[in-house]
């Protein structure tokens, strides 16, 4: 079929196999023009088909030729019906991983559950042996608990009082008003469920509890700051308190992996467009007026800049680098003092009529529809194309309901 972006808001509903094969080809050329990495050999990444997981899969393996076992939750495609990008992405990616003599094997499922979590400790046993770094980069707004069987249901709303700022409908460029209520204490515990570190903590006690962790291993799970203008409806609404139980989890996570020798870090990203991120209030605009500067100063990254600065400056440089709170930095160029002051000057002038202008629009929706393997460049759009694709290394499929 010849495919085409169909979008419903924040969501792409087609994916382009072509287009995320490319996305994932330019990936792995980035890393290998950047030469080898003294980093992980055996990794195991949760979360790994899009994103920050995917592009740190994609440096483990084609920066420092590690083998690699991903965990998801993706669709495959029916006749007619695109598979998601995440699926058409891990596809590319084994596809190549195998062609370069690489390890690379995939679970699709719900990493939440206890089935998933034994199959790949199975695979680990079986394969591997052990793992010397787990990457820990889930991104869900539903999390059914593996204990309770409650199903969590994250939220993205302010604490204490409500909120509203602008925000941009990046498909029309309109900057309008948003207006968020603040949460309630259960919105709080259902995004701190789904998005805190409980999860983070249950793959690593039972990777430790099988032995399935090499001595010295590193465990790095993903956060996010922001300025003072995001910060009610990201680090201090319920997503930041998320993020706070994440971070204060690493500190749980290496005390009990001082037994193995063994270290676990958050690492704080910078904001980027995912699909995790397109779904946040306010955070498109910000992003937009971020890229535009970032991007003026020549500091500007996509995930796999990121993911390369992490694993070869920060992880594997002999020395981890933390802030007073223990946390690994790679959002030091977003953060900087003059990029902040001059996005914050910007966020006081934009409308409507002058965002063309003061923003990276365009910057912020290729970015999406790259996301889905759509403008891309070398990829014929006219193409009549199977949409049937099949991961090579894939383990199991469990349908996601
Ligand atoms: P993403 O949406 O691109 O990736 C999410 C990944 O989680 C995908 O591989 C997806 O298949 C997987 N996943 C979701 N639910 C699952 C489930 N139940 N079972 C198995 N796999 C599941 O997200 P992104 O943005 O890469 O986020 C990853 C981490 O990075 C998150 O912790 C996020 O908060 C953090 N982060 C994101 C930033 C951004 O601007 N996008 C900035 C800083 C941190």
């Amino acid at each position: 079929m010849v495919i085409e972006p169909r979008t419903r808001g924040f969501i792409c509903l087609t994916a382009h196999p072509k287009g995320c094969e490319q996305n994932v080809i330019n990936q792995i050329n980035y890393i290998q023009s950047k030469g080898t990495i003294e980093g992980p050999k055996k990794v195991l990444v949760i979360g790994a088909s899009t994103g920050f997981g995917l592009a740190s899969r994609i440096t483990a393996a084609f920066g420092s030729n590690a083998a690699t076992i991903g965990v998801f939750l993706e669709k495959p495609a029916n006749r007619g019906k695109t598979a998601s990008a995440g699926w058409y992405n891990s596809a590319a990616f084994e596809k190549q991983a195998q062609a370069a003599g690489l390890y690379a094997k995939s679970i699709n499922g719900d990493a939440f559950s206890k089935e998933i979590k034994q199959q790949t400790l199975d695979l680990i046993k079986a394969d591997l042996g052990q793992v010397d770094l787990v990457v820990y980069s889930l991104a869900s707004p539903v999390r059914t608990h593996p204990e309770t069987g409650v199903k969590h249901r994250s939220s993205l709303k302010p604490i204490g009082q409500s909120f509203a700022d602008k925000t941009v409908d990046f498909h029309t460029g309109v900057v309008s008003e948003v207006a968020i209520e603040p949460a309630n204490e259960d919105d709080i515990a259902n995004t701190v469920a789904v998005m805190g570190g409980e999860d983070w903590e249950m793959w690593m006690d039972a990777l430790q509890k099988e032995n399935l962790l090499a001595s010295g291993a590193t465990a790095v799970a993903y956060s996010y700051i922001g300025p003072k203008l995001t910060e009610p409806v990201y680090r201090k609404g319920t997503i930041g308190r998320a993020k706070d139980h994440l971070e204060a989890t690493a500190f749980t996570i290496a005390d009990k992996l001082k037994a193995i020798d063994g270290k676990a870090y958050v690492s704080v990203n910078k904001a980027l467009v995912t699909q995790a991120s397109s779904a946040i209030p306010v955070i498109p605009l910000y992003i937009s007026l971020l890229y535009k500067i970032m991007k003026a100063e020549n500091i500007h990254e996509g995930c796999i800049e990121q993911m390369h600065r992490l694993f070869k400056d920060r992880l594997y440089n002999n020395k981890t680098a933390t802030d007073a709170q223990g946390r690994i930095r790679v959002d030091d160029w977003e953060m900087r003092e003059d990029v902040q002051a001059q996005v914050a000057e910007l966020w006081t002038k934009v409308t409507t009529e002058t965002l063309p202008a003061l923003g990276d629009l365009k910057g912020y929706a290729d970015d999406f529809f790259n996301l889905f393997g759509f403008r891309i460049e070398g990829v014929n759009y006219e193409e009549d194309l199977n949409e049937v694709v099949e991961i090579p290394g894939l383990q199991s499929v469990i349908p996601s309901n």
